[in-house]
């Protein structure tokens, strides 16, 4: 190297010591000496990226939150629209006429985020490419788009899908959705734009990881991270161009879900909310999901099954019911200027989503060089949660949908008790006998039958396209 090289590394080393030193952080430049000139550069970059004045105001933070608990002891149950229609505002009917008055408008479009590390799963890729399809072999991301194809042409409208990736997943993502042609997704129809990163810090000091010796313990910043990527992306703009309206919001891990189901859409918008979420009743005070509750103030709150005080928990109405019954599975309508105002928050500096810690073992490098791998959470990381929209929103709702219909999330590795390959591809035949026998079609004993959305969305399509009588006496997909 010529000495201009050296003396340029020697004022970066310079400068970046200077960074991190008020923050304590300058651990991270132990192994600079050793780097080639390319890691020094990924190093750096990764270093730039990162806002260390934010990561020690959150460290500082970590045990907050006290205020929130005494609001959600007293808590009740959010606005619902429910299965049983008794009390709800408006019917069902009146709700599936509104919501296809907007999808034929063209005014609905579909979030989808895909930027997890499904670490729990352990499939060796991104969890979208998981071939869930439990006769096709289908990935999630086919299942989906299927979905949005059959109501683009049901419609006469084209359903533009927004797939947010992190780097852990984005460039594998890419790639398969073009080698499958994103499914039959027109180019137009399909953006992908990729969250953002936080870096992982020791839970004793706050110093940032490394994992090894030019790279950052950094992983993708919670699904809350949709906000600031979909409005930085500029593909916030490019949908309120598109005319659309309101997104609907899902994970890539439920297969199940019904992706613009008019009732939802239709309850979102005679109700005038800027948010709505699909939530199902909860059969245990203590079932593992996130509670979605009235503050006394009238605002609704997302309370994760860990922080719901028990007293609360048990509440029971005179009927024996629960009081605090909604459980999140995950699936929302936004209002699109709702997120334009909440995402201009943020860039302004009043943070609409606060970040939440979570103690994770994190594999990192120590001072020595050596990689450690813990038995224990070592780890504090940092992310943000989509579901703290909710008490910014004006007129936000519930609705209530049956989970053998709506939910399968697949969450675990094969053999795990629950939410499992083989538990999620037993919910899609379920599913797919359950629609094939109201249409009059009988499934024969242990046989395994699945529905392509293409072929038909619900029962009645299933109806139309196959005669009543029908026997399936071995595997069948139906496509
Ligand atoms: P989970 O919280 O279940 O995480 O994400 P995960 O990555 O799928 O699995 P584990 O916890 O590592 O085992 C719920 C949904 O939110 C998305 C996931 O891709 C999934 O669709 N997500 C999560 C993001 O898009 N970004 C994130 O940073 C985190």
């Amino acid at each position: 190297m010529n000495y201009s090289g050296h003396k340029n590394m020697d004022e970066t080393l310079a400068q970046l010591q200077s960074l991190l030193a008020p923050f304590g952080q300058t651990h991270l430049l132990d192994f600079w000496d050793r780097l080639t000139p390319e890691e020094r550069n990924s190093l750096e970059a990764e270093i730039r990226a990162i806002d260390f004045g934010q990561i020690a105001r959150l460290f500082e933070k970590r045990e907050a939150g006290e205020d929130l608990h005494e609001m959600i002891e007293r808590a009740g149950p959010p606005p619902a629209l429910r299965l049983d229609g008794q009390n709800n505002r408006f019917s069902a009917d009146e709700a599936r006429s509104r919501g296809r008055e907007a999808m034929q408008a063209g005014q609905i479009g579909v979030i989808l985020v895909a930027g997890g590390q499904g670490t729990r799963l352990g499939f060796p890729h991104p969890k979208g490419m998981f071939p869930i399809g439990p006769v096709s072999g289908n990935s999630l991301f086919q299942i989906h788009i299927e979905k949005i194809l059959a109501d683009s042409r049901r419609y006469g409208v084209s359903i533009p899908l927004y797939i947010m990736t992190s780097p852990a997943t984005h460039d594998e993502t890419v790639e398969f959705l073009d080698r499958n042609d994103r499914f039959g997704l027109a180019k137009d129809q399909l953006t992908i734009f990729r969250q953002g990163t936080m870096p992982a810090v020791d839970d004793q000091s706050g110093k940032v990881l490394l994992v090894n010796k030019s790279h950052l313990a950094l992983s993708p910043d919670g699904h809350g991270g949709m906000l600031d990527a979909f409005a930085k992306s500029g593909a916030m703009d490019a949908a309120r161009d598109r005319g659309i309206r309101q997104l609907f919001y899902f994970q890539v891990d439920n297969p199940l879900v019904d992706i613009c189901g008019l009732d939802f859409l239709g309850y979102h918008l005679l109700s005038g909310s800027e948010f709505s979420s699909q939530v199902i009743a909860k059969r245990d005070p203590l079932d593992r999901v996130g509670n979605i509750v009235r503050l006394e103030d009238e605002r609704l709150l997302m309370v994760e099954y860990s922080d719901l005080p028990e007293k609360l928990a048990h509440r029971r109405n005179p009927d024996g019911s629960l009081e605090i019954w909604a459980g999140s599975i995950a699936v929302h309508v936004m209002d699109l200027e709702f997120l334009n105002r909440m995402a201009k928050q943020t860039a302004a500096g009043n943070e609409a989503l606060p970040f939440h810690t979570a103690r994770k073992k994190v594999d990192y490098l120590d001072r020595s060089g050596r990689t450690v791998r813990p038995d224990e959470p070592n780890a504090i990381k940092f992310e943000r949660f989509i579901f703290d929209l909710l008490p910014s929103a004006a007129d936000a709702i519930a609705v209530e949908v049956d989970p053998q219909r709506a939910f399968a999330p697949l969450k675990n590795a094969p053999g795990d008790p629950t939410d499992t390959p083989e538990s999620v591809k037993a919910q899609l035949v379920a599913q797919a006998k359950d629609w094939l026998q109201r249409a009059g079609i009988e499934v024969s004993e242990g046989v395994k039958v699945e529905i392509s959305p293409l072929f038909a969305r619900n029962e009645t399509e299933v109806a139309k396209k196959i005669p009543a009588g029908t026997q399936v006496t071995q595997d069948r997909y139906f496509c």
